[in-house]
């Protein structure tokens, strides 16, 4: 088995270090606060008094600001640092210039699950960055996730990552949206989740609900048919929810920002294309 430093110790590389424990790897921790260490030392891992101990560093910090905190002037010759924290695209680019300027070797991700899904089947996390290097380290990073390499690129890892993000925090916002105005008139959060489901499961299947492929075949043709469902109709029909919301005396900001958005498209002209016809005023704001 082999050594790993885990850099972070919140929610997630704390999950990290104890994931990497159990699959018999030899872990040592270091975290700003250095309490957060306790239970993992007290599981086998060993403390470093600096982060930058080891050749393999991997990383989970709320920024890269806070491993540019945490490294301060240490040198990196022969490390491979695997950022796995959250921040801009160009922000990992920058970081992976300043790694190499002190002779390491960034390796971005981001990986798509919360604490307890770490190390468990179905869990992934996208990497990029110098492959060579990546597969040098992907048996050791196995133990937290599926490895799922997207290009040299180095912000091409969080791009994804966001993107998932962007998915996944707009939907959700808009179900909560959902099972409030459900819930002004009585009926049981629980009650809509099957119907929910049926949207979720739908909008990534192959049938006709399937617009997450639809779309994307759409986008890449560049041609939007709304003969039967024209982004006219919708814009009108997002309207009558939100006011549905207001009737109810619900927040709206987030339906009111996708009803700006509908509208937009059509006043461009478009209102007679389909729903993915809004790709173009988000690629021309
Ligand atoms: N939680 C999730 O479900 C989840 C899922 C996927 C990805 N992520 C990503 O994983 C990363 C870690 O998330 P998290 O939930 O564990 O908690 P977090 O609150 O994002 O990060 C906590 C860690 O960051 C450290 N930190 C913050 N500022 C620092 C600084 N200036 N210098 C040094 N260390 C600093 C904290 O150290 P102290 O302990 O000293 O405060 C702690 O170790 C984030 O980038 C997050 O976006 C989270």
């Amino acid at each position: 088995m082999s050594e790993v430093t885990m850099i972070g110790l919140g929610p997630m590389g704390a999950t990290m270090a104890e994931t990497f424990l159990a699959a018999g790897h030899d872990v040592t921790v270091w975290n700003r606060t250095a309490s957060k260490a306790d239970p993992l030392v007290a599981r086998g891992a060993k403390w470093a008094d600096s982060p930058v101990t080891g050749e393999l560093l991997v990383v989970s910090q709320i920024s890269y600001q806070a491993m540019y905190d945490s490294f301060g002037d240490a040198r990196l010759d022969g490390k491979v640092v695997v950022n796995l924290s959250s921040d801009t695209p160009q922000a990992l680019r920058e970081a992976a210039e300043w790694v190499a300027g002190r002779g390491g070797t960034l390796v971005t991700g981001g990986i798509m699950v919360p604490p307890p899904g770490i190390g468990k089947p179905g869990a992934y996390a996208f990497y990029s960055g110098p492959k060579p290097i990546l597969d040098r380290h992907a048996s050791t990073l196995e133990a937290l996730s599926e490895v799922t390499y997207v290009g040299h690129d180095q912000g091409l890892a969080m791009m994804y990552y966001q993107a998932q993000l962007l998915v996944f925090w707009s939907s959700l916002t808009s179900y909560m949206h959902a099972m409030a105005l459900l819930r002004t008139a009585g009926v049981a959060p629980s009650e809509f989740v099957p119907f929910a489901r049926e949207t979720f499961t739908g909008l990534g299947s192959d049938g006709p609900m399937g617009f997450a492929k639809i779309l994307a075949e759409e986008f890449e043709a560049g041609v939007y048919p709304g003969e039967l469902n024209s982004l006219h109709m919708q814009a009108e029909g997002l309207g009558h929810a939100v006011a549905a919301l207001e009737d109810a005396g619900l927040e709206t900001t987030v339906p009111q920002a996708l009803r700006r958005l509908f509208q937009r498209a059509d006043a461009e002209g478009r209102g007679h294309e389909g729903l993915g016809t809004v790709i173009k005023s988000i690629m021309k704001p």
